[in-house]
């Protein structure tokens, strides 16, 4: 029988999710369909019930539904409950488990950039984005990071939650702007810059490390204000195409078993936007 997935959120009119899972499922000759539903946050209970009784196979959580869905489901697994947000459940024999691919897809699509290890980070926000990829970038070995974010004290209420205090402080932008010379990595969390305000910027990039990787979560438009600055510098850059493509590809695998093609999602999601 066809098995079912999707996505609930609000709005969701504008999501790439089923582009991307639908042409996977195809691709790999799967019986296996993606929809999109559009879920007010009063209604969560029950769509959530509602996915349960019509024997969904899986789907994805987007805002505003990550943190509160947490109460709702039978098991979420340590990460995501650490993270606070699931973006990912799983259905199997009548039970819901919730995971976050957004902070290990974040790390794997740096991966495609950057070896990861050992790197000096500026990471720039602290809102629920910014504590997936966090959580997660501060699981590989011997990362640092300083974290700038406008209102500070969020950043520092984050690094204690986590228990990051060796290897992470939050900085002022004056803090950051000096230290730029010293970080190999700058990961843009933030909603600035993104469509319609994309002129922009959240940091002034003056005198940026020779060889450093910036890169923005940001897909839209395809290369923010910072990331141009960082290229016309000599920056390896990256936009969000891949963190999406791999916090798919990561929900399909948990769902399927299957892996999917990862480059084909992120082509399609370019050329969508392009
Ligand atoms: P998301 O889930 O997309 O991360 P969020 O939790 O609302 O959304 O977090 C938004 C992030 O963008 C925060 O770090 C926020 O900074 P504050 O914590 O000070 O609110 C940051 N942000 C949004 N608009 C901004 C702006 N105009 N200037 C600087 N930072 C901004």
């Amino acid at each position: 029988m066809k098995k079912l997935y999707g996505v609930i959120g609000c709005p969701i009119q504008q999501t790439m999710s089923p582009l991307i899972h639908n042409d996977a499922f195809l691709h790999l000759g799967m019986d296996a369909f993606y929809h999109a539903f559009h879920v007010e946050p009063g209604d969560l209970e029950d769509a959530v019930k509602g996915m349960k009784a019509l024997g969904v196979s899986g789907f994805n959580v987007t805002i505003p539904h990550k943190e509160s869905i947490i109460p709702l489901l039978d098991e979420v697994d340590e990460h995501a409950r650490r993270i606070g947000a699931v973006n990912t459940v799983v259905c199997e024999n009548g039970k819901l488990k919730g995971y976050n691919t957004d902070g290990p897809g974040y790390v794997e699509a740096l991966k495609q950039v950057t070896q990861t290890s050992d790197k000096r980070m500026l990471i720039i926000g602290a809102g629920g984005a910014a504590r997936a990829i966090i959580y997660s970038l501060l699981q590989e070995p011997g990362v640092t990071a300083d974290i700038l974010n406008r209102t500070p004290e969020k950043a520092i209420s984050l690094i204690e939650e986590f228990s990051f205090h060796d290897r992470c402080r939050a900085v002022t932008m004056e803090e950051a702007v000096r230290s730029l010379p010293t970080y190999d990595v700058i990961v843009q969390t933030t909603s600035v810059g993104m469509h319609p305000h994309v002129e922009e910027t959240p940091i002034p990039l003056s005198t940026l490390k020779k060889n450093a990787v910036v890169s923005d979560i940001i897909y839209n438009p395809l290369e923010t204000r910072l990331l141009n600055e960082a290229r016309l510098k000599g920056a390896v850059v990256q936009n969000g195409v891949q963190m999406f493509a791999y916090q798919a590809a990561l929900a399909f695998q948990q769902w399927t078993g299957n892996v999917p093609d990862v480059e084909r999602m992120e082509t399609l999601v370019t050329e969508r936007l392009g």
